[in-house]
């Protein structure tokens, strides 16, 4: 084949590449001024000095993608968002020109991140901010399930009068010693390790079961390994899980599961509602097979103690999916997602990510490395200039500042609010299925994990 013949079949193949994934980010600014957005949230005063020289940042605060406005969807580049908005794929096919997508805390169970990869975008996580928080939370409800302080400041509230042993034998009733007693840890990560560490401290045998970890692991921390899920059920009178949802585990704790705790055991969930079937957990409540869960994350979120299969589940405390929560842990990971994008903008994608959580996938799904600069699409590389005042907007799925819709703006170093967004053409995409919208009532407790 003659030279020529030979490049313009290389070039046809990389042009197709390019048409089902998106190229990488070069070295140096994709864009001379980027779109950021903050899916599911309002405020970007953490992260708009670390990217406003680079980028301008949008929030939506949606909690789906229908009410993300097509602008953000047609040229945003990069998305942070917390626990409180899923991206399916159908999500992710609506972004036309999105490269690396950041979630704000540990968890990226809310975002599809085969797909993702498979559409040539990054997915990154934040996984160190909130490991003590979320570790201290766990430990604080296996206590409380322990020594039924929730109980006892409930039974106090509502009038109880402890004065004599009878009547604290009342109000402390379940009250149990913890030395002695067996926790069993399903997923013996970040979080799993700083509480098996805690639990130690607190006179807690520790048993852990966790598939994916090398042998070894259980000799560094002084733990006992099980070697099956019903292995560490059986012998632990109080389960916590510390596992990451994924397609394997949905509902790990389920009738058949909790028929292998020990009668009577506690559980304990601040990893992820649907690891725990809450129909066959509130049925174990209600005949004393658990004697008692402690549950900061549920199935359906926001919680609400009116509403589900735990409604009127006994012995039972719940936290509103906060175990992650104090303000510096909230400022970190905010600070460090922010690095996340900057190292995208700035960098190469996924190169010089930090956190990148599917860069096996992304390298498996596109031929990145070999790709010439001179064979990415000049759209999507950069010729589509964005006209982005710096600073920090709100966009709206009703329409955009000047466009004549509401839409609230927030600008740094008080910016002017007002401005517009120049079209800018996109390839045609396929709408995605409606997604259900949280409660308005969810919106404002800061989220993340
Ligand atoms: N409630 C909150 O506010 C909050 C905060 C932070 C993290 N989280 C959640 O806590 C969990 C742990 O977070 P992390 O940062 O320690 O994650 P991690 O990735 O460090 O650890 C997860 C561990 O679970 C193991 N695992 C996966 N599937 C398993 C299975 N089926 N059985 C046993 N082990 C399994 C993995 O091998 C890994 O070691 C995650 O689900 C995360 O989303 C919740």
């Amino acid at each position: 084949m003659a030279l020529m013949d030979k490049h313009k079949v290389k070039r046809q193949r990389l042009d197709r590449i390019c048409e089902g994934i998106r190229p990488p980010i070069l070295n140096g600014p994709m864009h001379p001024r980027p779109l950021v957005a903050l899916l599911d949230g309002r405020d970007c005063t953490v992260e708009m000095p670390i990217l406003k020289d680079v980028a301008t940042v949008a929030f939506c605060d949606a909690q789906s993608t229908q009410e993300i406005h097509e602008k953000v969807l047609n040229e945003a580049v990069a998305a942070l968002l917390y626990h409180t908005i899923t991206l399916s794929r159908d999500d992710l096919d609506k972004f036309k020109g999105l490269r690396v997508i950041v979630r704000i805390g540990s968890g990226f169970d809310n975002v599809d991140i085969k797909a993702a990869a498979e559409l040539g975008i990054a997915v990154c996580n934040v996984p160190a901010a909130s490991v003590e928080e979320t570790a201290d939370t766990a430990m604080c409800l296996i206590l409380n399930l322990y020594r039924r302080v929730t109980w006892m400041h409930q039974a106090l509230r509502e009038g109880t009068r402890a004065s004599s042993v009878e009547q604290i034998r009342e109000v402390a009733g379940g009250a149990a010693r913890i030395r002695g007693e067996t926790l069993g840890i399903i997923g013996l990560g970040r979080i799993g390790q700083a509480v098996a560490l805690r639990a130690k401290a607190f006179g807690y045998g520790v048993i852990f079961y966790d598939p994916y970890l090398p042998d070894g692991v259980e000799r560094s921390l002084g733990l006992q390994r099980m070697a099956t899920l019903q292995d560490l059920l059986i012998h632990s009178d109080c389960v916590s899980l510390h596992c990451s949802l994924n397609e394997h585990n949905h509902h790990l704790i389920n009738d058949f599961t909790i028929k292998q705790m020990r009668q009577g055991a506690f559980l304990v969930n601040t990893a992820r509602g649907g690891l725990v079937d809450e129909k066959a957990l509130a049925q174990a409540l209600k005949e004393g097979r658990i004697r008692g869960a402690a549950l900061d994350v549920h199935e359906t979120e926001p919680f609400s103690f009116s509403q589900g299969p735990l409604k009127d589940a006994p012995n039972l405390i719940c936290t509103p999916h906060t175990s992650w929560y104090s303000e510096q842990a909230s400022i970190e990971a905010r600070e460090e997602a922010a690095r996340e994008v900057r190292r995208a903008i700035t960098g190469r994608i996924p190169d010089t990510l930090k956190n990148c959580v599917n860069k096996e996938y992304l390298m498996a799904a596109s031929q990145w490395p070999s790709m010439e600069a001179t064979t990415v699409h000049s759209e999507l590389n950069g010729a589509a200039a964005y006209r982005f005042p710096p600073g920090l907007i709100g966009v709206a799925a009703g329409g955009l500042p000047g466009a004549g819709a509401g839409v609230e703006g927030i600008v740094a170093g008080s910016l002017p609010l007002a401005h517009s967004i120049a079209p800018v053409s996109h390839p045609p995409h396929t709408p995605s299925p409606g997604q259900p919208s949280k409660a308005e009532a969810d919106r404002d407790i800061p989220s993340d994990q």
